[in-house]
């Protein structure tokens, strides 16, 4: 249904709607500067989990706004439901997202179980069928400085229900909006009986988009997943996403604890490598033997540190007294972007927010430098949860290099 090209605000700008905006640079004598993505094409833009800076994620309504903004992929999280349905929760716990603590028809259904070898209570969703799940309203996540007044409105929606309204909104706007499901705890889902990756591919053999050039990304953290769905037959563009726990400021190196140490395959089948070891050379061949792309946490392209005084403590750079990310300054890039590349790997980097806490102090409270710094270096397309800043951020980046 479309190639690489019509995803790229470049084929748009330059072909449609922004036709005079750009006469200049794409009809005069300016010749751009060459983006240093793998396909050539100007970065994507991937509404993470819609728009949830804004409304509640993994809504129609937070797709659809995060199309409205400009878009070009919408990303929903797959978990299933008792009944076997692929619905958009980032979770299988369903407390961490809906209102479902507040429904007194389900207070029974309340239990402790363990979610990739992490104790977890609450609700999930393969203990309620979808009619029962469309029962139940969205919360808002992430920052509670995040608008609340949402909560609740929403409902839960099935992975068809994206594909549709990916489709219905090509038509509308006039350009591709692709869809990047992930299978969230796979292996999890396997031992319940309701393995995700069949019913996944499914729906993609039905909806024609079974090809290299469909409008779709299926991401995944566990290897086995993805070689899986190849192995049956996916054809689409795949993404190995890299998590790690968390960095150590003062080293600037990213730290490994479980259950954030490696894929949860791994763990299973008793494979000792850390996700790190994925970034490596020696990884990124393995991952292209069974993929397209890697999806890497935003540190392992820049990581962060703190500046150091001379007794070894962090230097509270913005003067509010304490020390966090908000202190800590991009340290020189990793061969990361160019490693991949090399090896024909996309790069899609996660998750842009705007929240000035998520920011390092050289980013000058302002989420647009993030955007740049990243869009310099070449990845591909980014995972935001506010897809209208990343999408002013790309503008800027248009604009520095000549379009
Ligand atoms: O899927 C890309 C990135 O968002 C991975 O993190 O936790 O949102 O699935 P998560
Ligand atoms: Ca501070």
């Amino acid at each position: 249904m479309s190639t690489s090209k019509s995803l790229s605000p470049w084929g748009q700008l330059c072909g449609a709607s922004g036709l005079t905006l750009l006469l200049a640079a794409c009809g005069g004598s300016t010749v751009p500067l060459p983006f240093l993505t793998l396909d050539g094409n100007a970065p994507l833009v991937v509404g993470h989990r819609g728009a949830p800076g804004y409304l509640p994620e993994e809504t129609l309504e937070a797709y659809t706004l995060a199309i409205d903004q400009g878009a070009d992929v919408i990303e929903p999280d797959l978990v299933s439901t008792k009944d076997g349905v692929l619905i958009a929760r980032h979770d299988p716990n369903l407390d961490y997202s809906t209102n479902v603590s507040t429904k007194a028809e389900f207070a029974g259904r309340k239990k402790t179980t363990t979610v990739d070898g992490e104790t977890q209570t609450g609700w999930f969703a393969s203990d309620f069928t979808l009619a029962e799940i469309k029962t139940l309203g969205a919360n808002m996540t992430g920052d509670a400085a995040r608008p609340q007044q949402y909560n609740g409105l929403y409902k839960v929606i099935t992975f068809q229900e994206i594909i549709d309204l990916a489709i219905a909104k090509t038509k509308e706007k006039g350009r591709t909006i692709a869809v990047y499901p992930e299978t969230k705890n796979p292996t999890y889902h396997r031992e319940l009986g309701l393995p995700l990756e069949d019913t996944l591919i499914a729906i993609i053999n039905k909806t024609g988009w079974n090809s290299k050039t469909a409008p779709i990304f299926v991401q995944s953290f566990e290897p086995s997943s993805l070689k899986y769905m190849r192995s049956k037959g996916l054809n689409t563009r795949l993404i190995q996403l890299i998590d790690a726990d968390d960095y150590d400021l003062k080293t600037g190196k990213l730290t490994f604890a479980a259950p954030y140490d490696r894929p949860y395959d791994w763990f299973k089948s008793g494979d000792k490598r850390l996700f790190s070891d994925m970034v490596t050379v020696t990884g990124l061949t393995e991952i292209k033997t069974y993929a397209d792309g890697i999806g890497p946490w935003k540190p392992y392209i820049v990581p962060v540190k703190w500046e150091l005084n001379a007794a070894g403590a962090p230097v509270d750079k913005n003067g509010d007294g304490k020390t966090d990310l908000s202190d800590a300054l991009s340290q020189t890039p990793t061969s990361l972007v160019s490693d991949a590349h090399k090896l024909g790997l996309l790069v899609h980097p996660y998750t842009f927010r705007n929240e000035k806490r998520r920011l390092t102090f050289d980013m000058a409270g302002d989420p647009l430098n993030e955007y740049l710094q990243f869009y310099r270096l070449g990845v591909d397309g980014l995972f935001s949860d506010f897809a209208d800043t990343a999408v002013a951020g790309r503008a800027k980046y248009l604009k520095e290099t000549g379009r």
